[in-house]
């Protein structure tokens, strides 16, 4: 459980991790957020992405793609995994968007985040609501549309260090 805050400047500190809501009032911004992270997050990361119909997801994924040094991030709707490998380590780019919990299921995603079958890399997630099965330490973040374009609920393990240059 995390404490709930309003939304405000910087991380806030709850039980099981920090917390901050981040203002992104275009697209541009949306990216600049997705760099910061694939510069920063650690190899074996899983971000699950949460949020409405166009509400920034694939957005995200294509600066975090910038971040690691991957280029021209395709949505994988239609092609559910998608995977790039030319980065600073590997990205993992999954959407669930057209999958039911039982489809889901039989794709044994978790092979992503155990670093056994698929070489560690970071993992993002479309439409993470419908994972039957998660990751032990995820970070989460939540994009909603907002009157000033967009804004992001972002929740990491006490074990990350983030400094967000945004
Ligand atoms: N902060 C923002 N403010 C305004 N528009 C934004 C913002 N972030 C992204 N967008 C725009 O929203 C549109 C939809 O973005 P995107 O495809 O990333 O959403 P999505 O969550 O992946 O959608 P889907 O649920 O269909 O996968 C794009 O035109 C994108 O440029
Ligand atoms: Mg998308």
């Amino acid at each position: 459980m995390y404490i709930v805050y309003t939304a405000g400047l910087g991380w806030r500190q709850g039980v099981e991790g920090r917390q901050m809501i981040i203002e992104l009032p275009n697209s541009q911004a949306t990216q600049a957020l997705g760099r910061s992270l694939g510069e920063q997050l650690p190899t074996g990361s899983v971000l699950l992405l949460k949020g409405d119909l166009g509400s920034g997801k694939t957005t995200l994924v294509q600066g975090l793609g910038a971040g690691l040094g991957v280029e021209d991030i395709d949505s994988p709707t239609f092609t559910l995994i998608n995977e790039y490998t030319k980065g600073r380590v590997p990205l993992y780019h999954i959407d669930l968007y057209r999958l039911s919990a039982a489809e889901t299921n039989g794709l044994y995603l978790e092979t992503y985040w155990e670093g056994i079958e698929v070489e560690p890399g970071i993992v993002a997630i479309e439409w993470s609501e419908r994972l039957t099965h998660l990751p032990p330490e995820p970070i989460e973040l939540a994009l909603s549309y907002s009157t000033r374009g967009r804004r992001a609920d972002l929740k990491i393990p006490t074990s990350l260090d983030l400094e967000l240059g945004i």
